[in-house]
């Protein structure tokens, strides 16, 4: 995990004189019509440069804009900045991950083209990647941080959730900024990197394992021409993005959690069936019927969808069967265990009879999650 990820302390402006003998940062900034924005950050980053005499490249990767950001970087006169149109599909992370892949320099930047995050931090942050930090975040939420204050309330609940749902993969302040820099080093060695939609930054985070992440605060600006194209469908993007990266981090724990989850819908489904079944005037037996048997099957269906998905080309018969006798022997299982317990070791004592049924339950249900995952639901390693 990160450790070490208090906000870095300021450094003296004279420690900023050495890094123009960096041998050169490329500045990575994904665009999708932004040409009216790109005039004006190649001019801050202009002034940067002379300031601190960095070498650097701004590199910005369009996503076939057609909206004269070609000409706009073209017609700026600034030798070290180009445009790559990429002609695959749109996508924030994956034509930043294509940028970090083409950069010259060995030290990395990505920021957002619409003056949300301001270059004059890009020295800061070089300076921390000389000191040990192996990545750095321009972040909101360090002390120093901040953002305009015509944020609504929702934009910075949306922004909240989204952080406090990454909480258990870093602790980092602000994983979700766009802004941040390390080592095309590091970058060049890192695998399995499979982002969808924008965070990025949290991607190499978790998949790279970082161990120093420095946070540097920013003000963080409202943008300045054009529309934001962070849209619902790339939101909820990010709740995909977050099941594989806890899945990447904690593996055999989450079949577990989502186990659990499906379980308890389970349960869910279960009441609410054999509800539906009486009001309609079943008889009590097949109303219990009703419900074990749909809440087994859609137990099944979610299982094999996400806990298990993976699996879910195999032959869903033969899964279904499995599963069936997985839950069967669950229900042996739990009442061989709460029997044997009550005899035992619950003898006695105020709840001994519950206590032996919930250990019954217990191990019931680990035995159903053991068949699950190794006997109905394997893994088959195929080799290319
Ligand atoms: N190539 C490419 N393809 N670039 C894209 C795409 C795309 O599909 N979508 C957006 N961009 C570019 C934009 O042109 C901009 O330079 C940058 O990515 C960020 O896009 P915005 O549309 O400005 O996003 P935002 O302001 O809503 O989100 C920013 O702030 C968030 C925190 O509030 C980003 O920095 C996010 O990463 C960050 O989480
Ligand atoms: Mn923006």
């Amino acid at each position: 995990m990160n450790k070490d990820m208090a906000a870095l302390p300021t450094q003296p402006d004279t420690a900023l004189c050495d890094i123009r003998y960096t041998a050169g940062i490329s500045i990575i900034v994904p665009t999708y019509r932004e040409a009216e924005n790109i005039p004006h950050l190649l001019r801050r980053i202009n002034r940067v440069r002379k300031d601190t005499g960095l070498t650097l490249e701004v590199l910005f990767m369009d996503d076939a804009s057609d909206d004269g950001s070609i000409e706009a970087v073209a017609t700026s006169g600034f030798d070290w900045a180009r445009i790559i149109v990429r002609d695959g599909g749109r996508g924030l992370s994956p034509s930043v991950i294509e940028g970090f892949a083409a950069a010259r320099y060995p030290v990395l930047v990505c920021m957002d083209c619409d003056l949300s995050h301001p270059p004059e931090a890009i020295p800061k942050f070089v300076l921390a990647l000389h000191t040990g930090q192996q990545f750095v975040i321009g972040s909101r939420y360090v002390p120093g941080g901040s953002t305009d204050d015509d944020w609504g309330f929702f934009r910075w609940l949306n922004s909240f959730i989204a952080t406090v749902l990454a909480r258990p993969l870093t602790t980092v302040r602000d994983p979700m900024s766009g802004f941040f820099a390390l080592r095309k080093s590091d970058f060049d060695t890192a695998r399995g990197l499979n982002p969808i939609g924008y965070k990025i930054a949290l991607e190499l985070i978790v998949k790279c394992g970082f161990e120093n992440v420095g946070e540097v605060p920013i003000h963080f600006s409202d943008r300045c021409f054009g529309d934001s194209k962070l849209t619902l469908a790339e939101q909820l993007r990010y709740i995909q993005h977050l099941r594989r990266l806890y899945m990447f981090q904690f593996a055999g724990m989450m079949y577990l959690a989502q186990f659990l989850v499906v379980g308890a819908s389970g349960v869910v489904v279960n009441l609410s069936i054999l509800s539906l079944l009486f009001w309609a005037g079943l008889p009590e037996w097949l109303c219990f019927a009703g419900g074990i048997g749909v809440s087994l099957m859609t137990n099944f269906l979610l299982n094999r969808r996400f806990t298990f998905s993976y699996a879910r080309h195999e032959p869903i018969l033969r899964q279904f069967l499995g599963f069936a006798s997985a839950a069967l022997l669950g229900l042996v299982v739990n009442y061989a265990v709460a029997l044997s317990l009550r005899m035992s070791v619950f003898e006695e004592g105020a709840f001994a009879l519950q206590l032996s049924a919930l250990t019954g339950v217990a191990a019931g249900m680990g035995f159903n999650f053991l068949g699950a995952r190794y006997l109905v639901f394997r893994k088959r390693f195929i080799r290319k």
